[in-house]
């Protein structure tokens, strides 16, 4: 056994302060209310319901995540949030139309009390919306200070001990990190001179790092991944993860993936689409947010299957990506799989999957877990990238140079092992040769 890293208790609330307050945000509250009361089960949660093995097969040591390591209860939790809309979280989980009116009804006091802040906005980073709720005076740096002012209100109204924040809002436009994010002097400087290069995200985000609130990024755009972020992340002692919640079609990419390759199949390629009639499909149907969305999607595949090392396998394949706004389908997303995969002697066969998913049912429990997590980290005194919580994303973050991990399972054992480790227990390898000594 090695020593146990020294874990502050996780006392008083918790708050969760999350940016847009949309499908996926009122999916999740309601989701705790109606679990707080009895409604339901934390279906899709690790942190609630997942076991985690501790020493041998034959010790029969398997305790609950959330009784090994010491998270917050969700009795513990409050919530508050940002939107450019005025809704109050009933009226948008209405509008979201995800969950059934009975159940909405039931939750309704605790979700009309969610009154969204007035956000920081700029539309060229999110063009297909736009509303009334906004920031809309100053500079980028003034913004960010109203947001400073904002989270310590909320931290002292709500009667939070600690706080964690995460991205559930649009995905804004597809950027690369320009030399306004190499480190964090740059970044002030650019927040002063409003530089066109610092989108909303990352105003948040700067927000965020500086009240040494943990940041988790639940798009795929561009915002906790660059230098600067990095930066402030360790000299605040915060930790952040990102991007871009793995919930449906990916997820099934890196189920999927990893299998074939285990087996060494090879493959031609990978032809992905989807119907979605959600807002969240109504901004992905712009192309800069789409290209955001297809680059964390289009990354899984090539790094599970390392074509360098396989390059009979995987040397040739089309991997294509398509997201349709279909409104009739609103939250109910619908995914098609098409997978070339070619087996002995090169005999050619076919893979096709249906999933007809629910995309905000999907997150929320993601949501619940990383801000868990994240708190859990902070108070271990675990700073800067979270790469043990590459379990949640599409595109993982991970140390600059280092190939992030996609292959689900590595992911879930890595996210196991981080816990043992925390609490000092022996890392599980799967060796075995002890059983046979
Ligand atoms: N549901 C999933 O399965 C899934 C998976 C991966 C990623 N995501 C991402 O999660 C995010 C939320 O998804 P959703 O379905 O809830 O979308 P949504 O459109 O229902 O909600 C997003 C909300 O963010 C608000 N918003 C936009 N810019 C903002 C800003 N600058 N400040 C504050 N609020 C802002 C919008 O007004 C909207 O209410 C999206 O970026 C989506 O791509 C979702």
């Amino acid at each position: 056994m090695r020593e146990i890293t020294k874990i502050a208790p996780a006392e008083g609330k918790l708050g969760i302060l999350i940016p847009g307050i949309g499908a996926v945000t009122t999916t999740f509250i309601a989701g705790v209310e109606a679990i707080r009361r009895g409604l339901a089960k934390p279906i899709g949660s690790v942190t609630q319901l997942s076991t985690v093995r501790l020493g041998k097969r034959t010790d029969g040591r398997s305790p609950l995540v959330k009784d090994f390591v010491p998270l917050a209860g969700l009795n513990d939790l409050v919530f508050g949030g940002w939107d450019i809309f005025e809704d109050n979280g009933y009226e948008a989980a209405q509008r979201a139309g995800v969950l059934d009116a009975s159940l909405l009804e039931k939750v309704k006091d605790p979700l009309s009390a969610i009154k969204p802040m007035k956000a920081v906005f700029d539309q060229e980073y999110v063009k297909r919306i736009n509303g009334p709720n906004v920031k809309d005076k100053g500079s980028k740096m003034d913004k960010a200070e109203m947001l400073m002012e904002d989270i310590r209100n909320f931290k002292q109204t709500s009667g939070a001990s600690r706080l964690a924040m995460i991205w559930c809002g649009s995905t804004e436009v597809f950027h690369r990190a320009a030399p306004v994010h190499a480190t964090v002097k740059d970044f002030e400087c650019g927040l002063m001179k409003n530089d066109p290069e610092i989108s909303p995200s990352q105003i948040y985000a700067y927000a965020a790092l500086k009240s040494g609130v943990p940041y988790a990024n639940g798009a795929p755009h561009l915002t906790v991944d660059t230098p600067a972020m990095m930066e402030l992340a360790r000299d605040r002692g915060v930790p952040i993860a990102g991007k871009d919640f793995k919930t449906g079609q990916t997820f099934m990419k890196t189920l999927i993936a990893p299998g074939l390759k285990a087996r060494m199949l090879g493959m031609h390629g990978w032809f992905s689409t989807n119907i979605l009639g959600n807002r969240d499909g109504e901004v992905l149907d712009e192309p800069g947010s789409f290209k955001s969305k297809e680059e964390t999607k289009s990354s899984s595949i090539h790094q599970i299957l390392q074509p360098d090392l396989y390059p009979d396998l995987y040397g040739d394949i089309h991997h294509k990506v398509r997201i349709e706004y279909y409104p009739p389908r609103g939250d109910a997303k619908e995914g098609w799989d098409n997978i070339d995969i070619f087996g002995w002697l090169g005999y050619p066969m076919q893979i096709k999957i249906n999933f007809l998913c629910r995309d905000s049912i999907l997150a929320a429990p993601l949501v619940l877990d990383l801000v868990l997590f994240l708190d859990l980290a902070q108070r271990a005194g675990m700073r800067g990238v979270q790469e043990w919580l590459s379990f949640y994303f599409k595109g993982p973050m991970t140390a600059p140079g280092l190939y992030p991990e996609h292959d689900i399972f590595i992911q879930l054992m890595k996210l196991k092992n981080t816990l043992r480790w925390m609490q000092g227990e022996d890392l599980i390898t799967h060796l075995g040769q002890e059983y046979y000594d």
